[in-house]
């Protein structure tokens, strides 16, 4: 048979590492997909950049409708990032009978809904694996491997670049500024950096991770999102003290009321293996009513890993080409029609544990104000560190950490806290999850 024609949209560093692994592992692919795959046309930003791929054989240009409406070609490979040109490209891609692969999560967090519809009307397929923990196969493993579930709870550590800082935050302490500079080098950070360290990013896989567990559509704009811009080393190493680490998570869960969707820093115990997934290495745990806990570990972003979740893909869509598009595998793993409207529940109703520092006025009777506080609120507390002042202003450090309580009760005790004449400072506060 005829190799299968693709036209790449983007030739950076996802688009490189794609053309070297269909290159390098030309004959397994075909071997796999039933038939070649080529790269017959790239869309670049410019014509004579430096590559790291050979784009020899291939026709280049900077003008993307050259790609998404030749008629030769029979799928689209969007990596161009961003959610307007790619929307745009993919929606022509589709409209003109052609199957799409992207690896791009913020395009499907946002108009996934309205991408797949289209898809669906035209019978083409749109992939996206590599839009979520890069080389880690966890679409295929929660659309496919565990549909015999129901899964209860995913976290996951989803962006590599926030994971990179706080792992040589806590190892080396190393500045935040620079560390980020360091993943910018190695190409792991996003175009805009700010989408790693507040959180967007991670936000935008969540999204997808949890349309696919639960059945539900893609709602980005329900996620509660807080980044890592905040944590300090000074919180990174008590929490270790504590016996917990710092790991920025993607946590949704579905509880009797409705779908949890948060990304924030987490304490974690030390001793949970994700608590040991460090650098840029992602993992998504994910729990299940069948199978229990599983754990997803690898790469989650770079040039080879990315194209690894990118060249899989189109290896499925080759492989289903001949299928009748009513009976592939769904976009969002549940037939479109059976779709849930689960609420996603606001933050306020979320219940986690929490970690509290503070500086506190040294005199009699100050702690004994916060813990009534907190006993008013119906919050037990756990643990608790008590760090004499280096000077008096600064005041001693309290760090405490709770049990278990709804956020509404958390965010009451901490204002009436915030208010006492005793606490010098701004009540810090970083979530806590057991994942048992
Ligand atoms: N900026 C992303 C990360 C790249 O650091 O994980 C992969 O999506």
């Amino acid at each position: 048979m005829n190799p299968v024609k693709v036209g790449l949209l983007g030739l950076g560093t996802v688009g490189g590492g794609t053309v070297n692994v269909l290159t390098r592992n030309a004959q397994e692919i075909a071997r796999r997909a039933g038939r070649g795959i080529i790269v017959t046309h790239a869309l670049a930003r410019g014509l004579n950049k430096p590559r790291i791929c050979d784009t020899r054989g291939m026709i280049l240009t900077t003008r993307p409708e050259e790609v998404v409406n030749d008629v030769e070609i029979a799928i689209v490979v969007e990596l161009i990032g961003g959610d307007s040109l790619a929307f745009e490209l993919v929606m022509q891609a589709i409209a003109n009978g052609k199957h799409v692969v992207t690896a791009n999560k913020a395009l499907i967090a946002k108009h996934g809904n309205e991408i797949f519809a289209a898809a669906q009307k035209q019978g083409v397929m749109v992939a996206f694996e590599a839009a979520v923990a890069g080389g880690i196969p966890i679409i295929k493993a929660i659309r496919e491997g565990l549909a015999g579930n129901k899964i209860e709870w995913l976290a996951g550590i989803i962006n590599g670049t926030g994971n990179f800082i706080l792992t040589e935050m806590r190892d080396k302490g190393r500045d935040f500024a620079d560390v980020l500079k360091e993943a910018q080098q190695l190409g792991y950070a996003e175009a805009d950096p700010t989408f790693d360290v507040e959180g967007i990013d991670a936000a935008h896989k969540l999204t997808i991770l949890a349309a696919i567990a639960f059945g539900i559509p893609l709602q980005f704009d329900k996620v509660y999102t807080e980044g890592i811009s905040g944590i300090t080393g000074t919180d990174v190493s008590y929490a270790e003290q504590l016996g917990y680490r710092i790991k920025h998570l993607g946590i949704a869960r579905h509880t009797d009321t409705g779908v949890e969707l948060r990304v924030h820093p987490t304490l974690i115990p030390e001793r949970r293996l994700i608590a040991n997934v460090d650098g840029v290495m992602n993992a998504v745990l994910v729990h299940a009513d069948a199978v229990g806990p599983t754990l997803y570990y690898g790469a989650g972003a770079g040039a080879d890993p990315t194209a690894s979740a990118v060249v899989a893909d189109l290896v499925d869509v080759v492989r289903a080409l001949t299928s009748d598009p009513e009976n592939r595998v769904p976009h969002l793993a549940f037939q479109p029609d059976a779709l849930a409207n689960f609420p996603i529940l606001p933050m306020e109703q979320v219940e986690t544990g929490y970690y509290l520092r503070m500086h506190a006025a040294d005199r009699p009777g100050v702690l004994a104000e916060v813990t009534r506080i907190l006993g008013d609120q119906g919050i037990s507390i756990e643990a608790m560190l008590q760090k004499e002042p280096p000077t008096e202003a600064m005041g001693a450090t309290i760090i405490m950490l709770t049990q278990r309580v709804v956020e509404k009760n958390m965010n009451r005790a901490i204002e009436q806290i915030q208010q006492l004449d005793a606490i010098l400072s701004e009540v810090i506060r970083i979530r806590m999850e057991y994942l048992d």
